[in-house]
C-alpha cells in the first residue's frame, strides 16, 4: 500500500524535506506528501525542480527497507504510466519523444533502512508555461489539471507492483526503455558509447579505453 497517511500542502518548500521530517519521526511506509506548488523544489546533482502552480505533479512517497534498485523502478513505474513511448535516460529521466517529462530524486537513509522516492511528472504544463531554456529539453503530457489526482492514483498503483518485482524483471523493463543504448554519451570525465545496464543496474559506457559501468552521476546525451 502506497500513499496512505497522505500529507498535501498547497505550497510547500519541498515535498521531499517535508517528508525527511516525518520519516525522522516514524512514520510509516507508503506515507505520501505531494503539493501543488514547491519554492524549493529539489533535482538531482544540486538543481531545482520547478514548475507552475497546480499543473505537475509533484510527489514524494517514503519507502522503508527500500529494494536495491528503487531509483530505477521507480522510472519503468513512471515511463508506463507516460505511455509505451516514453524512453528511460538512466538512471532514471523520464522521456517523452527524447525530452524529460518527469524526474526522480531518490535520498535516504541506508542506514536506517529507508528512502524517500521524490517524483515530479509534468502532467499539465502547457507547452509555452516552460521557461525558454527549457522549451527544447522539457516534455509534458498536455493533460486537463483536472486529471493529476487520476495520473496520481495511476502512478500509485504501478509503483506498488515495481517496487516489489524483482531485479530482474526491473532491469528487463528498463532495458526495453533504455534511451541511451548505442548512443554516444559523455559524463564528467569520459566519453563514449551506451552499451546498456548491467546487473547492479549501472550504465555501461563502451569507451577506447574498454568498457566502463557508471554507478552514478550525471550522462549527457549527444545527438
Ligand atoms: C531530477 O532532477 O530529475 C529530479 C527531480 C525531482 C523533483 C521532485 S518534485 C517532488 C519531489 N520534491 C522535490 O523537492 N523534488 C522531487
Amino acid at each position: 500500500m502506497l500513499g496512505t497517511p497522505r500529507h498535501h500542502y498547497r505550497r510547500t518548500d519541498s515535498t521531499n524535506a517535508r517528508l525527511r521530517e516525518l520519516a525522522a519521526h516514524g512514520a510509516p511506509h507508503g506515507t505520501l506528501v505531494t503539493a501543488g506548488v514547491q519554492t524549493a523544489g529539489r533535482g538531482r546533482q544540486g538543481r531545482t525542480w520547478t514548475a507552475p502552480p497546480n499543473r505537475a505533479l509533484l510527489l514524494s512517497l517514503l519507502i522503508r527497507d527500500p529494494p536495491r534498485l528503487l531509483p530505477l523502478a521507480a522510472g519503468v513505474a513512471v515511463a508506463e504510466v507516460c505511455g509505451q513511448g516514453a524512453t528511460l535516460k538512466w538512471p532514471n529521466d523520464v522521456l517523452i519523444d527524447g525530452r524529460k517529462v518527469a524526474g526522480i530524486l531518490v535520498e535516504g537513509r541506508p542506514q536506517e533502512d529507508w528512502a524517500i522516492l521524490g517524483i515530479g511528472l509534468n502532467v499539465a504544463i502547457e507547452p509555452d508555461q516552460f521557461p525558454p531554456d527549457l522549451r527544447t529539453t522539457a516534455a509534458t503530457l498536455n493533460l486537463s489539471p483536472a486529471l493529476i489526482e487520476e495520473v496520481l492514483q495511476r502512478l500509485l498503483h504501478t509503483l506498488v507492483r515495481w517496487t516489489v518485482a524483482s531485479d530482474e524483471a526491473v532491469l528487463e523493463a528498463v532495458r526495453k526503455r533504455d534511451a541511451l543504448r548505442g548512443k554516444p554519451v559523455s559524463w564528467t570525465g569520459g566519453r563514449g558509447m551506451a552499451a546498456g545496464i548491467d546487473l547492479h543496474g549501472r550504465l555501461v559506457v563502451e569507451t577506447d579505453a574498454g568498457p566502463m559501468a557508471l554507478d552514478s552521476g550525471e550522462v549527457h546525451l549527444h545527438t
